[in-house]
């Protein structure tokens, strides 16, 4: 009741003059009713499978399916002309004119390259990810997209994971702020907005938690974690009207999550009420098999419907068992119903009945649209995240006129752009060396990318990035690369070095055993700074490297994450300091790869780091972070001050308000995340050291204070607790921190009273 009011008022508020205003819930039930109702088995089922634009290893493409009515939706296609050409079967040579539902992966822009969203977490501004989400949007479904498999709200601890690059990073908190503005900004004010895209929470649940952070191993996390760590980005997408949800793929404490009934039916559809439907994970309901979850295909088909999972991706399970499963008795037509019906109201709540087409016309001119690219530029300048600055290097004075900038992703625009293109995307990013040419008109600057970086096991993906492969380097023109830069770097005065790693390092199948920079990228940098000269070291990468020697070592380090489309533009931006950068790290950065999985809202222990036993923790090195969770520096400085706590004591089920006077005391204007932090002192179960509950990010002028606010009340001071099986708030002393990073040592006092 209060769901639909909601709805209604959204409407009201947002449907402006001569856009069409979403369906009500009884118009979408009268219409899919009517349709399910005309249905054949054969055609239901259809509307259940996913077909592949594009097929791997040569099968049928979509077309002859569509025909019979037995695609209800096709991913990984990527031309208007086909968009049209496809619909056109669906919508005219189909039985019933069921329109298709395309999907596919729009991550962080489609044409518009936005920040990687790990870069775009680490602004510690929900505004700027709803924003990017919502340019992306407007591109996509100008070009015929109506679903993005997007976001992905993966909490991730172990920067071996290559999908750290894909999701906001360690924190429940700060993931569930961000998934939420993804949410609106991919669906906007209700589904079937104008210019907006159906947005699919991924992967349900808990995939980056994979064994030594291999990508699709078995995960094994406690009912308490999934509920307390990887569940709360997903629960605020459905609050947030998300319209659908991709089971992951791995097994989750011994059951694959896409025939997994506790996640999909009791806790996605019982406990918090989702309404759309869920697909599988690409070939998914299919690789059970080799997950050994069933012998038989057909078993697997039906366990997987059962279990709450709607629509099966790209591995043709369901289209080639489901009818004759429901034939010979072993499913009801009305498990089936239940799924289409799911898929159907979607269909109709996007309003593609109405105009299935992409207009290719206006496609163009969206496409073009330069508004799109200043946007990318802000949100770029925003993620970014100064994580050294010895003598004040930066930022660089307009004067210089001799500059080297040197390394492997100083001048690649594929790189620059990140990790998750769309198919066929062409990479047109500004590199790092052409944004600081453009800012240095008439200086001399210098390039040498020194020797190449690659995987050592090719991506599968790579295969889809457009131009011929290049052959490996030999040893020798590797030492002739090397040798070019460290002479470049010699004839300059002033070195910056653009490494870390290429694209297709991170994101899907992009898992690593170490986090040092690849190939011989530390070995140039050692070099480079023993030249003498003043060195900056820009990362561009999708995960937390472990750069030990150069946090010690090079006076000046941004890490500018994989910055997309205006990256060069942005890097230069802060460089050159017409923006004072103000992002924070959404992870923490181990020392090396050993330390993984490494976070800050860890349990306390008996022997912590410091204490005069702590080598019975690693006896080969200290155990604390190479740089917190919320760490980033400003070219100015920022004070703490004045917290104070509305009371002292707090009843059960109420709330208090946290102030706390930041102010700016340099002599630049600049950014601050101030960020709040609770600890539970005693209880039921042993809570996490410190959690983030609270976050602001604030623009504050040289001198200027001010008082920021943050409610504490049940929603942040509750758990799920595993000795009690169900969410908790205890009377308990709590320890209440504010401060720039997870280290921040402002304290109040907080107690809980019955
Ligand atoms: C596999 C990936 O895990 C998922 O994130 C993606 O959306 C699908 N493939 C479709 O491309």
């Amino acid at each position: 009741m209060r769901k639909t009011m909601l709805a209604a008022l959204v409407v009201v508020l947002t449907a402006a003059p001569g856009i069409p205003a979403p369906p009500s819930d009884a118009q979408v039930r009268a219409r899919v009713d009517a349709l399910v109702a005309q249905m054949t088995l054969e055609e239901k089922v259809g509307q259940l499978t996913q077909a592949g634009g594009i097929s791997f290893g040569g099968g049928p493409g979509p077309e002859e399916a569509l025909r019979k009515g037995g695609a209800g939706s096709v991913l990984w296609v990527n031309d208007t002309k086909r968009f049209n050409a496809l619909q056109k079967i669906a919508v005219e040579e189909s039985r019933l004119k069921i329109p298709i539902l395309y999907g596919l992966d729009v991550i962080h822009g489609y044409r518009t390259i936005f920040p990687i969203p790990l870069g775009m977490a680490s602004s510690w501004d929900p505004s700027v990810h709803e924003r990017a989400a919502e340019v992306a949007a407007r591109e996509a479904r100008a070009a015929g997209i109506h679903w993005t498999f997007a976001p992905m709200l993966d909490i991730a601890r172990d920067a071996r994971w290559g999908r750290i690059a894909e999701g906001a990073g360690e924190d429940p908190y700060l993931g569930a702020a961000m998934a939420a503005a993804q949410v609106r900004g991919f669906q906007g004010p209700y589904l079937g907005a104008p210019d907006r895209l159906l947005a699919c929470a991924k992967h349900f649940a808990a995939y980056g938690a994979a064994d030594g952070g291999r990508d699709y191993d078995p995960v094994y996390v406690s009912e308490g974690q999934l509920r307390n760590v990887f569940f709360p980005p997903f629960a605020a997408a459905v609050a947030a009207g998300v319209g659908s949800f991709m089971a992951a793929y791995m097994d989750l404490n011994d059951v694959p999550a896409a025939a997994n009934a506790w996640l999909l039916r009791d806790v996605l559809r019982g406990e918090w009420g989702f309404p759309g439907f869920v697909v599988s994970d690409a070939f998914a309901v299919r690789n059970l098999l080799a997950q050994g979850f069933a012998r038989e295909a057909k078993d697997v088909a039906a366990r997987a419907l059962v279990a709450g999972l709607d629509m099966d991706m790209a591995s043709g399970t369901f289209a080639q068992h489901l009818v004759a499963l429901v034939k010979q008795g072993t499913l009801e037509e009305a498990q089936i119903d239940r799924a289409v019906r799911r898929v159907l109201s979607v269909k109709v709540q996007l309003g593609l009945f109405e105009a299935p087409y992409a207009d290719e016309v206006r496609a163009a001119s969206v496409l073009a649209d330069p508004q799109h690219g200043a946007e990318a530029r802000r949100a770029a300048q925003r993620s970014m995240v100064l994580l050294r600055n010895e003598k004040k290097l930066l930022p660089l004075p307009q004067s210089l006129t001799n500059v080297a900038v040197i390394g492997p992703l100083a001048d690649s625009k594929a790189d620059t752009e990140g990790s998750w293109m769309v198919f066929g995307h062409v990479p047109a990013a500004v590199t790092v060396l052409e944004g600081v040419k453009a800012r240095l008109k008439s200086a001399r600057v210098t390039h040498a990318p020194g020797p190449e970086i690659r995987r050592e096991v090719p991506s599968f993906f790579d295969d889809f990035v457009p131009g011929p492969k290049k052959p490996a380097q030999t040893k020798e023109q590797a030492e002739a690369a090397f040798q070019q830069a460290l002479e470049t770097a010699r004839g300059a005065d002033l070195v910056i070095a653009v490494m870390g790693e290429l694209a297709n390092m991170s994101g899907e199948a992009a898992s690593r055993s170490s986090l040092d920079l690849p190939g011989r990228q530390e070995e140039l940098l050692r070099a480079v700074v023993a030249l003498g000269k003043p060195v900056v070291l820009v990362l561009i990468g999708g995960r937390p490297l472990s750069i030990t020697w150069a946090s010690e070592n090079v006076p000046a380090i941004l890490e500018a994450w994989q910055p997309g489309t205006e990256g060069g533009r942005a890097v230069a931006d802060v460089l050159f300091g017409d923006v004072n950068p103000g992002g924070k790290l959404p992870v923490t950065f181990p020392r090396n790869a050993g330390h993984a999985p490494l976070y800050y809202a860890r349990n306390l222990t008996h022997q912590p780091e410091g204490s005069r036993q702590y080598r019975s923790r690693y006896w080969d090195g200290p155990t604390t972070p190479l740089y917190p969770f919320g760490y980033g520096l400003s070219y100015t400085t920022f004070a703490y001050s004045n917290l104070k706590l509305g009371a002292p004591q707090l009843r059960l089920g109420a709330a208090v308000t946290v102030s706390v006077d930041v102010t700016n005391t340099g002599a630049i204007a600049g950014d601050e995340v101030a960020q709040l932090y609770v600890h539970q002192k005693a209880g039921s179960d042993s809570r996490p050291a410190r959690e983030l509950k609270g976050f602001k990010r604030v623009s504050l002028k040289p001198g200027e204070t001010q008082t920021l606010t943050f409610p504490l009340g049940p929603d942040e001071l509750r758990y799920w607790s595993t000795s009690q099986k169900r969410w908790l708030q205890e009377a308990a002393a709590f320890d209440v921190w504010v401060g720039g990073d997870s280290t921040a040592a402002l304290h109040a006092d907080l107690s809980v009273v019955p």
